[in-house]
């Protein structure tokens, strides 16, 4: 390491510790030193930013920080572009970084169960367990089900219930070891969930789920499309968003995107996918608050088609 990055990472520890005590015009200065000799750390520069957004009459620096920090780093590893669009300095984007997500549950792997359970009260595994209780009897079984964003797991005892072949699929490869380790799952791959193909070897599924991860995408139409393809018909999608109140695409300060129901119902029609139910309840906590939810079940249709062949026997053809 250079001599450079040596004192400028004293700088950045000083930065923090003014920070930790208010102090942000000292902090700031700290930071600033540290940004200027090691000009390309991102770290550095994110925290320069996050300073600046303290000081009401240094947002545009603030913003000018953020945009250095996601020209040196495209992917967003530390979520510049969320910042700029809560600063009101860009449009909010279709998705959260794939980079970003990443990193943050990485670092979240190993106490993400007990923060979850203890602290934030996550119901996630209720509403999904009642969920799959209520489509159990139209379920195929043995049922082959994907868990998209299975993160550690915490959903799988539910999806076991039904489920023939469990696969998780995630972003995180620290969450993937934790999932790993409940024994619950037949395979898990590391994968964007926008990116991924979804099957092995071509197998279509009868339960697809997805607990408390499509917060982190915007736009939710290439995700209902992408389930209505990976479905055998009659298939299920269950799933959990944030529940929101505007027509728009909203981003919450926790840095998760909110849904509201008159924005799902077009996409799940778009993707003609039936919905067989989309109920508000609460999902979790935060800062002591209720954090209201949607929870929705769609359904890939079994269509019926009539050959006009005057039998009684006639199969039912699916498509
Ligand atoms: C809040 S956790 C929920 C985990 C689990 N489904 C549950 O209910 O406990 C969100 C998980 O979704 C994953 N995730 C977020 N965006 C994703 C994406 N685009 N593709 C795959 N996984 C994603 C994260 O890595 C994280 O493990």
């Amino acid at each position: 390491m250079s001599d450079d990055r040596l004192r400028a990472e004293r700088r950045l520890d000083l930065g923090l510790a003014l920070a930790g005590e208010d102090d942000y015009a000292a902090a700031i200065d700290a930071l600033q030193a540290a940004c200027d000799l090691a000009p390309t750390w991102v770290e550095a520069h994110f925290a320069l930013a996050e300073n600046l957004e303290k000081l009401p009459q240094c947002s545009a620096q603030a913003e000018a920080a953020y945009q250095t920090c996601l020209s040196l780093d495209p992917t967003d590893r530390m979520g510049a572009r969320i910042r700029l669009t809560l600063l009101g300095a860009t449009p909010t984007p279709d998705r959260l970084p794939a980079a970003y997500v990443e990193a943050l549950f990485d670092q979240e792997a190993r106490r993400f169960d007990t923060k979850m359970k203890d602290k934030l009260n996550y119901r996630g595994p209720e509403a999904i367990a009642a969920a799959v209780e209520a489509i159990l009897p139209d379920l195929t079984h043995p049922a082959r089900v994907l868990d998209l964003g299975c993160g550690t797991g915490l959903i799988a005892p539910s999806l076991r219930l039904a489920a023939g072949r469990l696969d998780g699929l995630d972003l995180s490869s620290g969450m993937l070891v934790q999932a790993v380790a409940t024994g619950l799952y037949d395979s898990v791959r590391q994968g964007d969930l926008l990116q991924d193909p979804w099957l092995i070897d071509e197998q279509l599924y009868d339960l697809i789920a997805a607990g408390d991860v499509l917060n982190y995408i915007g736009d939710l139409a290439p995700v209902f499309q992408r389930a209505a393809a990976a479905l055998t018909p009659g298939g299920f999608f269950v799933f959990t968003v944030e529940a929101g109140e505007d027509d728009q695409i909203e981003l919450g300060e926790g840095h998760r995107y909110r849904h509201a129901d008159t924005r799902l119902r077009p996409w799940i029609a778009a993707a003609l996918l039936d919905l067989v139910s989309l109920e508000r309840r609460i999902l979790r906590q935060e800062k002591r608050q209720p954090v209201y939810g949607l929870i929705g079940i769609a359904r890939k249709p079994t269509l019926t088609v009539d050959l006009g062949l005057p039998t009684q026997s006639l199969d039912q053809k699916t498509v």
